[in-house]
């Protein structure tokens, strides 16, 4: 198995279940013209999220690290008119291109981007007794992940969906003697989420036109 196999298998699996995505691929083309890393979630990837949201009948969703948006602009597909979802970057240039991709796509009025270290952003939302939200996307620094947990419980409801990527990075989680702070990242939140007796976790490898990597999904059972 190579990554061009899991590649074309990606390329085969869009182009039978999904159109021409003239809105997406602007934002992907935005992201190459101002050097953003190519390492938004695949296009498959994005419309599971959306599909999940809204099975969710997510109204409110969060989302740690916002890069151009590509993912945000799938959630914000699962959204009613009235949603609303609030995504946090910590870096000037990525929310400048976000932005500008969210506004292209007509999810201005439903996405509001705050800027700066998601956990300075987590704690403010908190501070504003804001309403629990529905979905939360994990997917900004690796090594935070379990902080992060810690802070969306907060922001959560009984019922909350929490999802987590880039959780098994190339298998590297089960390396006993990986330094990778990324991979010790994933471990130390996918015990974490074990390790709450609040939450109904799965863990889910995926291979294609990113790699080997991974989902984790928690259900918050309560509170
Ligand atoms: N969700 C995006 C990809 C996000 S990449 C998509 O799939 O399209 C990870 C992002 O997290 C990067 O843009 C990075 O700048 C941001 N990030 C890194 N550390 C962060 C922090 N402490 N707070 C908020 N965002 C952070
Ligand atoms: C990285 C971040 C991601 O969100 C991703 O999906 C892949 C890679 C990274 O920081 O290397
Ligand atoms: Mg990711």
């Amino acid at each position: 198995m190579s990554k061009d196999l899991w590649t074309a298998v990606d390329h085969y699996l869009n182009e039978t279940l999904m159109g021409p995505d003239p809105v997406l691929d602007a934002a992907l083309e935005a992201n190459v013209a101002a050097s953003l890393p190519a390492i938004d979630v695949a296009p498959n990837q994005g419309k599971f999220l959306s599909l999940l949201a809204q099975v969710a009948g997510a109204r409110r969703i969060l989302e740690m690290g916002t890069l151009g948006g590509y993912s945000t602009i799938w959630l914000a597909r699962a959204l009613p008119p009235d949603g609303q979802l609030v995504t946090l970057e910590l870096d000037p240039k990525h929310a400048e291109v976000a932005l500008s991709n969210i506004a292209r796509a007509g999810f201005s009025s439903i996405v509001e981007l705050r800027l700066g270290p998601a956990l300075d952003s987590l704690a403010q939302l908190h501070a504003e007794h804001v309403q629990p939200f529905d979905f939360i996307f994990i997917d900004a620094d690796k090594p935070s992940y379990a902080v992060y947990l810690h802070a969306a419980l907060k922001l959560s409801r009984p019922g909350t969906l929490i999802l987590a990527d880039n959780v098994v990075r190339e298998g590297t989680i089960v390396d006993p003697n990986t330094t990778d702070p990324s991979a010790l990242g994933a471990r130390h939140f996918l015990e974490a989420l074990a390790a709450d007796p609040r939450l109904s976790s799965a863990g889910i490898q995926t291979v294609g036109s990113k790699g080997h990597d991974g989902f984790a999904l928690a259900r918050v059972l309560s509170l």
